[in-house]
């Protein structure tokens, strides 16, 4: 049978290519020298086993290769010992999001300790130091080579502190010199530990600790110039259950709106927790900028009602064709630092949007104008739009095409400005209709499109990616 429309988009890709020229139709900017590295799933079974939600899949990179106008692609399997595992077993070994693996005899006979935690890295890519990581959410990146995305060595890399959990969705502090996450450690009390790395190293250093007896899913938090925001959803888990029953991972969580959404602002710089404040109970993946205005700090993300969307993105789901609700409301929550007020949330745009992106470089942590997200229209089986959110008029421009599945926009700025749309939209799509993946080209600030270059093979739906320019920087 043949898979059609966006259920092809979770369908297993096997091909690697080599250092392939990719045909581009259009015009790419002169100035577009660089790497857009990607990472997502995109193997979903094992032997007979099978991967059972989108987050799950084995991490595929992928590599566009732009350079003097021509683009190059590579795409390789993550060697990750998730990877190198199901393969020598013929089935899979490592626990991932929502799939737990058979336990092995010697595990059903509490023989053998329970399988170790995944190290999957097929949410984002990013960088440690001088090395190029495939992240997940276990605190175990993975290092390739952006040349020939063989896997390396990363047992450098493997963070000096406890805990078991982390985001693949690291802020960077241009000014400060440093990049920040927090680690979860679970315990009768769980602890969220915020470090920092500074540039150059690997060690982390903790800036604030605290402490939590229900800690909750975060996929991502927020960062202004000062303060780093964690924002404790109320879809939390009990420790204990993770030991009690051989549960998969999310299963853990529950939904408890009886909590409502807690925020806590931390000070970059002397650690303390300068604000706790509550919401009315919400849920988000995605962060997306957070900044100072008047005595308030005004922190977007993109928001569910709930935590439903988790139960939307089940592969049996998605590959169904239904509609989904994968996308939610581009949000500004305002926190009162200097009073007492409570936290007031406020759409910013009727879009219903996710996988957020904005011009990281000019404006992290700072007041901001422009989001560019992938979106879906009502009723739709996927993202089939792509969006530029201006901020301040409250224009929505729009890109989509018939039978067209985009992906996260990359913003890459245009050197020598500090315009922040001034450069281009990089969107892995999935053309359903024609079987294949295009890479789209938008030009960010009139949101037409420059060009679009064609993959040879059907990119299963990922999530994240970056662009790495050279000389490196
Ligand atoms: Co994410």
């Amino acid at each position: 049978m043949t898979t059609t429309g966006s259920a092809l988009g979770f369908s297993t890709l096997d091909q690697e290519l080599d250092e392939t020229e990719l045909p581009c139709h259009g015009q790419l900017p002169e100035w577009l020298e660089g790497d857009l590295l990607r990472t997502g799933p995109a193997r979903f079974e094992v032997g007979k086993a099978s991967y059972k939600h989108w987050f799950d899949g084995l991490a595929m990179l992928h590599r566009f290769r732009f350079h003097h106008g021509r683009v190059v692609y590579t795409n390789r399997y993550l060697r990750s010992n998730a990877y190198r595992e199901a393969g020598a077993a013929g089935t899979i070994r490592r626990p991932e999001f929502a799939t737990t693996p058979r336990p092995t005899l010697l595990q059903a006979l509490r023989l053998s300790s329970r399988p170790k935690s995944g190290d999957n890295g097929n949410v984002n890519t990013s960088r440690i130091a001088d090395h190029i990581v495939a992240l997940t959410e276990t605190p175990h990146p993975v290092a390739f080579d952006p040349d020939s995305l063989a896997t390396l060595d990363s047992e450098a890399l493997q963070p000096s502190l406890p805990g078991q959990l982390t985001t693949a969705h690291p802020h960077f502090d241009a000014r400060r010199r440093c990049q920040y996450n927090y680690l979860l450690e679970f315990g009768r009390v769980s602890r969220y530990r915020l470090y920092r790395i500074d540039v150059g190293s690997t060690d982390p250093q903790v800036v604030a600790t605290i402490d939590t007896q229900r800690p909750a899913y975060m996929h991502s938090f927020g960062m202004s110039d000062r303060y780093l925001i964690l924002t404790e959803f109320p879809l939390v888990t009990n420790p204990l259950s993770f030991l009690l029953r051989n549960r998969p991972f999310i299963r853990n969580y529950h939904w408890e709106p009886e909590r409502g959404t807690r925020f806590h602002v931390i000070d970059k710089d002397t650690g303390k927790v300068v604000k706790t404040a509550q919401a009315d109970a919400f849920f988000a993946f995605h962060h997306v900028n957070a900044f100072e205005q008047d005595g308030q700090l005004c922190v977007d993300l993109v928001a569910f009602p709930d935590a439903s969307v988790v139960e939307d993105l089940y592969l049996d789901h998605l590959r169904s064709g239904a509609a989904i609700t994968a996308t939610g409301r581009l949000t500004r929550c305002t926190i009162d630092l200097a009073g007492e007020g409570p936290v007031t949330l406020r759409a910013l745009a009727g879009a219903s949007v996710e996988l957020p992106r904005f011009d990281y470089r000019g404006c992290a942590g700072q007041a901001y104008r422009y989001v560019y997200a992938a979106g879906s229209s009502p009723g739709a089986s996927f993202f089939d739009t792509l969006h530029k959110l201006d901020l301040e008029s409250g224009a929505t421009d729009t890109w989509s095409e018939a039978g067209c599945y985009p992906g996260e926009p990359v913003f890459v700025p245009a050197p020598g400005t500090r315009d922040e749309d001034n450069g281009v939209l990089l969107s892995l799509v999935l053309d359903a209709t024609a079987g294949h993946s295009i890479l789209v080209v938008l030009d960010a600030s009139s949101f037409a499109e420059l060009a679009r270059i064609k993959v040879p093979h059907a990119v299963p739906f990922g999530f994240h990616g970056n662009f790495f320019s050279s000389p490196p920087g």
